[in-house]
């Protein structure tokens, strides 16, 4: 493992996903943790992250000189490459040569380590407000800026490292090859975490964890809950059971991609709850959208617990045990709940299979250590069907926040014909992958007059929401191509009954959200 030390900015969890990508597991683990709790980790290398600090403030995160001392590769990026000068003895100062943005580099010496086979100018990205003056002894100065003397320095001998700038983003052209220099050559690891590994990993983990006894799983017919239900299956084949609650808010063809698809591609036993009648009913008169998310996830988690009291006396007969339940947990959210804290409650955001804590069972969380893209990864070398795997966010409440007003079976429908073909759409013109996602939004309480053929019409607007993110924490609204907004808006027009209207959302997140409701 290669640990990456979090100095508090963005940067950590980009920093452990370029690491991934040179197929070298890394975690992140907070700047607070004592250097013996971090060295007790057994490290392979350690990376210091960027920060927002600088040395010279009070309080600022500071590390202990003992990191250095361990034997232990260090490579520290930033804010971690000025500490590391600070505290071996070099020099930072605070004299106002500050760099932001693209910056070019000066490679002085092109054969070391961290350099070899890269241009001796290059484009790094800078962040910063002090700088180093001069190396800590026995450090060689590999590369400068305008601005800075010392933007680079490495030891060899100690295996210690460092660069001032953040190879780890895009705008750094060589950053990519920089890192694996640091972990192939500086740390010697070998490129060994494949998603053939990681499977292989996780069926033996699964396998050991769960022995002889009975799982279940929640399918909501997202990549994370069926990527971690394949693994299980492949681990431990018909001692799982998947339970699929159908609550009728899914977008057109979704229920059958998990009823035939998935279970095509893996085996998996599965139980569908047809639970839309009670979900309609629920929702009869509601219109306030977090009274509608908190009845969605309410009567969610008890069609699935009584869908999971039923496995479990079929299982009893049968004298055996369910004592485990899958979750869908990735590495983000590992990571986030350590630290965090109060964010307004914007929206109460519910994930469908997001459980009550005191069911009666253990959590198997096969996708813990993951990334989004890496359980994509997961997905494809399991061979789950593509649409599954690439699925854009849904949220979990779904189509019910995307009908503005009551929501009613009517209306389902009329949405789910829109959506499908706005998606159809921006498939057949190569646009899925470009996007972050594109909710399709019904005003159900508007309406407008329109003309059709000879006629009046008086119907519903549906509003698009396409929007391109990194993380749907910020987002912006996608200029896409004119010509595949008229074919979406001629379509929907021509063959949604009463929707006569199509608009365009152009609002970013802040101040919008990407979701209406
Ligand atoms: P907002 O609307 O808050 O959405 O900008 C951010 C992202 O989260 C998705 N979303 C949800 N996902 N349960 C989920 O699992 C929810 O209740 C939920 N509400 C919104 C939304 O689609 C977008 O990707």
């Amino acid at each position: 493992t290669v640990l990456v030390v979090d100095f508090g900015a963005q940067y950590a969890q980009l920093i452990a996903r370029r690491v991934r990508e040179a197929r070298v597991y890394s975690e992140i683990v907070p700047s607070t943790m004592p250097v013996a709790e971090i060295l007790a980790k057994k490290p392979k290398a350690i990376i210091l992250s960027g920060g927002p600090s600088s040395v010279y403030e009070e309080g600022a995160p500071k590390l202990d000189r003992a990191l250095f001392e361990a034997g232990v590769p260090v490579f520290g990026m930033c804010y971690g490459f000025q500490l590391m000068a600070q505290s071996l003895g070099g020099t930072v100062d605070n004299n106002g040569a500050r760099e932001y943005g693209g910056t070019p580099l000066h490679v002085s010496r092109p054969g070391s380590t961290l350099f070899q086979g890269t241009p001796e100018e290059q484009s790094v990205w800078m962040s910063h407000g002090d700088a180093c003056s001069a190396a800590p002894e026995g450090f060689t100065v590999t590369a400068s800026t305008d601005a800075v003397p010392v933007a680079a320095f490495e030891c060899d001998e100690r295996r210690l490292y460092g660069v001032q700038y953040h190879p780890e983003v895009m705008h750094s052209t060589h950053g990519q090859q920089v890192l694996e220099h640091f972990l192939y050559r500086g740390a010697g690891l070998e490129p060994t975490w494949t998603t053939h590994n990681v499977v292989e990993e996780q069926v033996a983990a699964i396998r050991e964890q769960v022995g002889d006894k009975r799982v279940i799983c929640g399918l909501s017919g997202g990549v994370d809950s069926a990527v971690a239900a394949a693994l299980v299956q492949k681990a431990v084949g018909d001692q799982l059971t998947c339970v699929f609650v159908d609550h009728g808010l899914l977008r057109k063809g979704e229920g059958e991609q998990v009823e035939k698809d998935f279970v095509a591609a893996t085996g998996v036993q599965l139980k569908v709850v047809d639970a839309q009648e009670r979900f309609l009913a629920a929702l009869a008169g509601k219109t306030d959208p977090e009274e509608k998310r908190k009845i969605i996830g309410r009567e969610f988690i008890r069609v699935f617990e009584q869908a999971a009291a039923e496995v479990v006396a079929e299982a009893g007969a049968h004298g055996e045990s369910v004592e485990f339940l899958v979750q869908g947990t990735l590495y983000p959210d590992v990571v986030e709940s350590g630290g965090g804290t109060g964010t307004a409650n914007i929206k109460s955001h519910h994930n469908v299979g997001g459980l009550p804590e005191d069911l009666q069972f253990r959590l198997v969380e096969p996708l813990r250590k993951l990334f989004k893209d890496e359980v994509r990864k997961v997905g494809e070398e399991l061979g789950l069907p593509a649409e599954i795997v690439w699925r854009q966010p849904f949220p979990g409440p779904g189509l019910g926040i995307r009908i503005i007003g009551e929501v009613t079976r009517d209306r389902l429908d009329l949405l789910r014909d829109a959506d499908a073909i706005a998606r159809e759409e921006l498939t057949a013109a190569g646009l899925d992958r470009e996007i972050w996602q594109c909710p399709v939004v019904l005003l159900a309480d508007v309406r407008s007059v329109g003309v059709q053929g000879d006629g009046r019409t008086y119907g519903h607007p549906v509003v698009l929401r396409p929007v391109s993110s990194e993380d749907a924490m910020t987002a912006d609204w996608s200029r896409l191509p004119y010509d595949v907004l008229a074919r979406i808006s001629t379509r929907i027009t021509n063959e949604v009954r009463d929707v006569n209207r199509v608009v365009l959302d152009v609002t970013s997140k802040p101040p919008g959200t990407i979701e209406w409701e």
